[in-house]
């Protein structure tokens, strides 16, 4: 049976003007406002404070709480983020919406990232699964219960492509693919937003961080991004620009530096590309302080001068940097400033305002009892079970896996075995602490009764304190726990060893050195396998992390990610094959950090080798591939791919040509497989990648059974920025590439006329 799938050319559409559709109605209420409001009531709305003070608590008379309480009554106040829930929102709505002049409404940002309170695994995870169904659900329910809390708008989803795993931050978007990652930010952009802006349930999506902050120099947070407006436009903003077609409400900038230029004050960036090309109508948010950091940066003399470029810059809204409050009126009135500018940024964000409903009910977020009957609902915890379950990738498996329910006795062990916070991740919203169910739990609940459950911890991760935003210190020396582990090991039919990182090890702030394990974790592993060789690996760890180590001498490895509220029943129903694991790496795993930053998408460079001298682009002692490419993960069942084959050598830029392959699933049981399709330009007039993503399908066959699936590609899926500086296909060789995996792909030729 054929299935043909036709390649989303929207997610990676030519930028071109776009201009998100405006509502004539709601521009006319916006010009009418607008005409009332004072130059300093403009410039109130592009300022937004986080919630540095309890609305719920009595009104402070002085100093720091005191000046935004009066500020919010004098509406000099767009904007709070992290005021949480339904109480204290409608504490500080009535602020503005009670005293203010034109009592303009506050609208509510929170970081949202991979669940409210019922929490999902966290983004990269979550990418793994390569369901764009399940991906938008989650969103979904988290938009449903932030919204039934008080928020308005989430700054989500983040959509940095990065190939360097030392980001700590590579843990919250989808990798290191454009395709890929174009596909994930739509499907979170809807998610969140839903059908429509002004429905209670919706979120104002925020796509993050504008632009290149994956790319930072040696993985280091808030860094410089050093790269060509090639890579910008090919690998950096197709998934800014699936999430604005998506119709993404706002966009936020970045810390680090492009070319020289802070992204806060990039013309290129906002002006001519965001809002001129693509035709943005929403509103950009700084991210936080990051106007103010331009002086560090070296960019701004002082906050009125940074606050002259930013907003010179297209950034509309000033997160925390307190500069556009103090500074935009003189600039104006000094002529320094166009008024037009904060014209048209108040107007964004007014436009949103009545987008979202404000002003017809600005306290419809912020209704205790619906916060209270919504928020971990049955129905979305079963949904954070099985988006978890999708989200896992098997890694290894010699045999060992699914283990059977009622071997036994089965020795869990390790620093994350009952670990009932980590799998919560570190942007875990009001997620509580503690609260998620840990592997242990979700072992003894899917075993028989019969079934001899044992935990060790074996040595601790983290000692001391921890949490945000702490560094975490790793437990390097205290061995006690050892021969409890071993001997628990020792006694047990098979162990399962959860291994990985602490909560606060990967995230914002958590850029690493060393992505091997830390502490005292190799040495534990050793340790076990020295007295039971059935060993089963459970990582969770939001980062792709070096573990040759574990590769080499455990027979099974599952990645587990942090998994959200969930975690241990999800990983429990795959162990024990209640679920088959149909995960794909959404980034590579390096066999080092030497190897950083690497993608599959790699150049071919001039001297690809292997040669038998040294003179190729390699390192003499490591070879260039991954231990786990881009797109792996294994099942308990096995695929083979084969007629591979396009359906015309060549065609035209009008025309199109299907590749297909017919899949089979050659094992026992029935199980789900991404299908990947990979493209190689083999001459640009720019250099080319040797491969990139043009599509995917999951599929899911019965045993024995046999599908083709088939892809229809376009000119469109061959465009590329040009050297001419044009989103176009050029006229060529091409191979395209089919697999379940980036480096085991069947490849077949065509031509674009
Ligand atoms: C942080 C992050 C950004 C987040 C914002 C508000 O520094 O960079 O992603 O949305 O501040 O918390």
């Amino acid at each position: 049976m054929k299935t043909a799938v036709l390649l989303l050319t929207a997610a990676l559409a030519a930028p071109s003007a776009t201009a998100q559709a405006l509502d004539p109605v709601i521009e006319k209420k916006v010009d009418a406002l607008l005409q009332q409001m004072t130059l300093e009531e403009k410039v109130g709305q592009l300022n937004q404070y986080s919630s540095a003070f309890d609305p719920t608590g009595p009104a402070p008379t002085e100093g720091g709480a005191a000046d935004v309480y009066k500020q919010i009554k004098a509406g000099q106040v767009g904007s709070l983020l992290n005021v949480l829930g339904a109480d204290a929102t409608r504490k500080a709505q009535q602020l503005a919406v009670e005293n203010s002049r034109l009592k303009i409404p506050l609208f509510f940002g929170y970081d949202v990232i991979h669940g409210y309170r019922t929490i999902f695994p966290v983004p990269l995870g979550e990418s793994a699964s390569w369901n764009m169904e399940a991906i938008e659900r989650s969103a979904r329910i988290a938009a449903t219960e932030a919204a039934a809390a008080g928020q308005h708008w989430t700054f989500a989803p983040m959509v940095d492509v990065s190939r360097d795993p030392r980001w700590g931050r590579i843990m919250e978007g989808a990798g290191e693919d454009t395709y890929l990652g174009a596909r994930i930010a739509a499907a979170r952009v809807k998610g969140f937003q839903g059908k429509d802006l002004a429905a209670v349930d919706s979120l104002a999506a925020c796509a993050k961080h504008f632009a290149a902050y994956g790319f930072g120099e040696a993985g280091r947070d808030y860094n410089t991004a050093d790269i060509s407006e090639q890579t910008l436009r090919n690998v950096v903003l197709p998934p800014f620009k699936a999430a604005l077609d998506a119709g993404a409400a706002t966009f936020m900038n970045s810390f680090n530096e492009i070319g020289g230029i802070p992204a806060t004050g990039s013309v290129h960036l906002q002006r001519d590309i965001l809002k001129g090309e693509w035709g943005f109508s929403g509103m950009v948010v700084s991210d936080w302080g990051s106007i103010g950091e331009m002086i560090d940066h070296g960019y701004a003399a002082n906050l009125k001068d940074a606050a002259h470029i930013a907003l010179n810059a297209g950034s509309d809204m000033d997160m925390e940097s307190r500069a556009y409050l103090p500074h935009l009126p003189g600039l104006v009135k000094s002529g320094a400033v166009d008024v037009k500018l904060v014209d048209d940024a108040a107007r964004r964000v007014l436009r949103l305002k009545f987008r979202l409903g404000l002003f017809d009910d600005p306290y419809r977020h912020s209704d205790v009892a619906r916060e209270k009957a919504t928020l971990g609902k049955a129905e979305f915890v079963t949904a954070a079970r099985e988006i978890a379950r999708d989200s896992m990738v098997l890694l290894k498996n010699d045999g060992l896996l699914p283990l059977a329910k009622n071997v036994g006795t089965i020795a869990v062990i390790g620093p994350l075995a009952n670990d009932k916070d980590s799998p919560l991740g570190n942007w875990r919203g009001t997620g509580v602490a503690n609260s998620a169910v840990s592997l242990l739990e979700g072992i003894e609940a899917a075993v028989s009764p019969q079934t001899k459950v044992v935990h060790a911890v074996g040595a601790a991760l983290a000692t001391g304190q921890r949490g945000f935003p702490i560094e975490v210190v790793y437990n390097t020396s205290d061995r006690s726990g050892f021969p409890a582990a071993v001997e628990a090991a020792k006694s047990a039919d098979v162990v399962v060893l959860a291994l990985g990182e602490d909560a606060f090890q990967s995230g914002e702030g958590r850029s690493q050195a060393d992505i091997r394990l830390k502490g005292l974790q190799n040495e534990l592993l050793e340790a076990v396998l020295a007295v039971n060789t059935k060993v089963v690996v459970v990582l969770m760890n939001g980062r792709p992390l070096a573990i040759p180590e574990v590769d080499k001498s455990a027979p099974a490895i599952l990645e587990a990610w942090f998994a959200g509220s969930q975690a241990g029943h999800a990983i429990a129903d795959v162990l024990f094959g209640d679920a088959n694991p149909s995960g794909k790496l959404p980034s590579g795993f390096p066999r080092a950090v030497g190897q950083l930053p690497y993608s599959y998408s790699h150049k071919n460079t001039g001297r690809p080798g292997p040669k038998t001298e040294v003179f190729w682009a390699h390192h003499t002692d490591l070879t260039n591939d991954p231990l786990y490419p881009f797109g792996f993960g294994l099942s308990y069942t096995t695929f083979a791919y084969g007629n591979v084959k396009a359906s015309a050598p060549a065609f035209d830029k009008t025309g199109s040509v299907t590749i297909s392959a017919t899949l089979t699933n050659t094992g026992k049981r029935a199980g789900t497989e991404v299908v990947q399709l990979y493209v190689r330009d083999l001459v640009g007039s720019t250099t080319r990648p040797v491969k990139e993503l043009k599509g995917f399908e999951r599929v899911t066959l019965q045993a024995g059974a046999s599908k083709d699936v088939t892809f229809t590609l376009k000119a469109a899926d061959l465009a590329f920025y040009t050297a001419a500086g044009r989103w176009e296909a050029e006229p060529g060789a091409f191979k395209a590439m089919i697999g379940g995996n980036s480096r085991d792909v069947q490849e077949v030729a065509f031509s674009l006329r």
